[in-house]
């Protein structure tokens, strides 16, 4: 029986990958399954690389949380994705519009690239983060609002220079599928490129729903849009949540049989695309899940159980890379 690194790596993938925060840290047995590569083959910290984590105060970086995580990947071989430099969440509040004006503004941006990409390194770094809204017009925040959209450019130009070997990504969910968010999405990638910003790849977050996951043909196809654009994307963030977890028995046994399909259509899309270059889920386990602190009564997203008992997701992703 295979593993999903090892299953990812056979399709010609560079990875399969989990997100993991530090509190899980002192659990053992979740440790022992999140360090085997042939499982894991990338890591991303949830949580201890954002803004509010690691420059509390301007110009003091608190790194040891990150630093925790990024050892763990790199004594266990397995690629680390940095995440993320800029974002309109989870930014320290004196990050706030009125504090700065533009240039001042420019260069604590560029001084976080440098420092936090030139720190961890990192084969990956999700440079910005979710910036569009759903109608695809950009979200307005501190950074749009003082600097505008040009504040993109200057963090991926900043990332390139901090690390010129790592893959600069901007990472967005409700751009799995066609639609005013992905279109949004599509041009500012034609933008960055006509305008010679450097830009590796786009990330498709992947947060669905367990019976209302994308067609496979909508998944690949909108994959494919990108990558005919000159860049490369990733699934970042996988997880597939039931609505509600609050059900009988033989219920949720079909609903576990029907998560089975989607991942495996999730990820036989990626496999069908030669420029999805792997697949992250937003942890592994639904111990840890974000869900039912997000969406109350709802969750089961993840492809082990509470228990670190793989459910029936776990053979979807397998024969997903099949
Ligand atoms: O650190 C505080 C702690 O001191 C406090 O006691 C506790 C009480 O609520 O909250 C803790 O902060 C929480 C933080 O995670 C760290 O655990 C926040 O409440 C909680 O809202 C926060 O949630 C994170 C969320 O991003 C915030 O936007 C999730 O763990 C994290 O998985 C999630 O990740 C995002 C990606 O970065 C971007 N894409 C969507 C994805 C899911 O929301």
């Amino acid at each position: 029986s295979t593993t999903p690194n090892t299953a990812a790596k056979a399709a010609g993938k560079l990875y399969f990958g989990s997100a993991t925060d530090n509190p899980e840290f002192t659990d053992a047995p979740y440790l022992a399954i999140l360090s085997n590569q042939a499982t894991f083959g990338q890591i991303t910290a949830a949580n201890s690389m954002k803004w509010d984590a690691t420059e509390p105060a301007q110009g003091t970086f608190t790194l040891d949380a990150a630093d925790t995580i990024a050892n763990f990947a790199m004594g266990n071989g397995q690629l680390l994705r940095g995440h993320n430099i800029v974002w309109h969440n989870q930014l320290p509040s004196w990050v706030s519009e009125g504090n700065f004006d533009n240039a001042t503004l420019t260069s604590i941006l560029q001084n976080r690239a440098s420092t936090l990409i030139g720190h961890f390194k990192g084969d990956i770094w999700d440079v910005v983060n979710e910036p569009f809204n759903e109608d695809g017009t950009m979200i307005d925040f501190v950074f749009t609002e003082t600097i505008g959209p040009s504040y993109i450019d200057i963090a991926l130009k900043a990332a390139r220079a901090a690390d010129p070997s790592t893959k600069l990504y901007i990472n967005e969910f409700n751009i799995e599928f066609p639609g005013p968010k992905s279109t949004a999405m599509q041009n500012l990638v034609k933008d960055l490129k006509s305008q010679g910003t450097p830009i590796d790849g786009i990330g498709l977050q992947s947060h669905f729903i367990v019976g209302q996951v994308p067609s496979l043909s909508d998944l690949q196809a909108n994959m494919e849009a990108f990558t005919a654009l000159g860049v490369e994307v990733a699934i970042t963030e996988l997880d597939i949540r039931m609505l509600n977890v609050s059900i009988p028995e033989m219920e949720f046994e079909e609903m576990l049989a029907q998560q089975k399909v989607d991942y495996q259509n999730v990820i036989t899309a990626c496999n069908n695309v030669e420029k999805c270059i792997g697949v992250t889920v937003w942890d592994f386990t639904d111990k840890y899940s974000w869900i039912p602190g997000a969406f109350p009564g709802q969750g089961a997203a993840c492809p082990w159980d509470d228990n670190l008992v793989k459910k029936p997701a776990f053979d979807g992703i397998i024969a997903g890379f099949q």
